[in-house]
């Protein structure tokens, strides 16, 4: 598969297979509690690389997968995209539009056939114009997420209690990973489960050509989730997917695709494979004495 400028390759499908599954479990679970009402309507979704949500040929992108899956579940979001390409994000608009409470009406009903709720056309099953429930709202940043995520958080600290909010940040870089701005971000949201898309030998590269010490654990470390999980790494470029969490009920959902917890033996041999050339786990291969072999 050729490469394009939003960063589709043969990893793709696979990618975005994994993450409709992980979403697809935590959603049932959150429109659980939202029913019990242990958790505030209104799962945030934090897209920090939204790409254009459909591809040239049809193919869903993680902000279409996880709307969807949210429709799905009866779950009310409040999606922020961030899309550094702005004829990128202008494609996105168009696709998020439908689920968008602010979206243009008219556009969603001749896309959708017209069953939408003219007042909140993310949700079908509302045919009242003067419809006053809760409502999906989507927000597409045609910004690098670095400039301009940390402004959002401000100000929706304003409007809601983000310390209690539930929801997902995803980071699904072509590049190097915006480890700061991950961080700095997610360390104010204790219920955002974070799910991060990465190759290890990219952001190993980075690392090296920038002489950057901190590895890719340093910066989970930050990240102020008590249970890590991580995926085998695939590929030349070694991409894996890692998933943070404080919630206990997760345990056995990274399981669905094969994601191991980060403290146990196979855990810790995929960190050693994602933050350590080969030379350098070939030196610091006492570090991991008592684990699986790292080859
Ligand atoms: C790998 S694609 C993302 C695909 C998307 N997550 C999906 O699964 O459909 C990366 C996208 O992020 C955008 N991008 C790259 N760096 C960015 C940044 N710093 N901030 C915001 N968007 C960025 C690129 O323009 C590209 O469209």
């Amino acid at each position: 598969m050729k490469g394009t400028d939003y960063g589709k390759s043969d990893y793709t499908p696979i990618k975005q297979r994994h993450l409709r599954r992980i979403v697809r479990a935590r959603m049932s679970k959150v429109a659980y509690l939202i029913a019990k009402g242990s958790v505030p309507e209104g799962y945030l979704y934090f897209d920090l690389h939204a790409g254009p949500g459909i591809d040239d040929v049809g193919d869903w992108g993680s902000p279409k997968i996880i709307l969807e899956e949210a429709r799905a579940h009866d779950v009310i979001v409040e999606a922020h995209l961030f899309e550094q390409n702005a004829q990128t994000a202008l494609r996105l608009r168009r696709v998020v539009q439908p689920y968008d409470r602010y979206g243009d009406y008219s556009l969603v009903q001749a896309v959708d056939g017209g069953d939408w709720c003219a007042a909140c056309p993310g949700y079908s099953r509302c045919d009242s114009g003067s419809c006053e429930s809760a409502f999906t709202t989507v927000e597409v940043h045609a910004a690098r997420c670095e400039d301009d995520l940390l402004r959002r958080l401000n100000f929706l600290s304003d409007e809601r209690d983000l310390d209690r909010a539930y929801g997902l940040m995803y980071v699904d870089p072509t590049g190097g990973m915006p480890w700061k701005t991950v961080h700095d971000a997610i360390a104010s949201l204790p219920h955002v489960d974070l799910l991060i898309n990465m190759g290890g030998s990219i952001d190993g590269r980075v690392r090296t050509s920038t002489g950057r010490e901190m590895r890719v654990t340093d910066y989970l470390d930050l990240c102020r989730k008590r249970r890590w999980y991580v995926r085998r790494p695939i590929g030349k470029h070694l991409w894996t997917m890692v998933l943070g969490t404080n919630d206990t009920g997760i345990v056995k959902i990274p399981r669905y695709v094969g994601m191991e917890e980060m403290t146990g033996p196979k855990g810790q041999w995929y960190m050693a494979k994602i933050g350590y050339s080969n030379n350098e786990r070939r030196q610091a291969d006492f570090e991991f004495s008592g684990q699986l072999p790292l080859f």
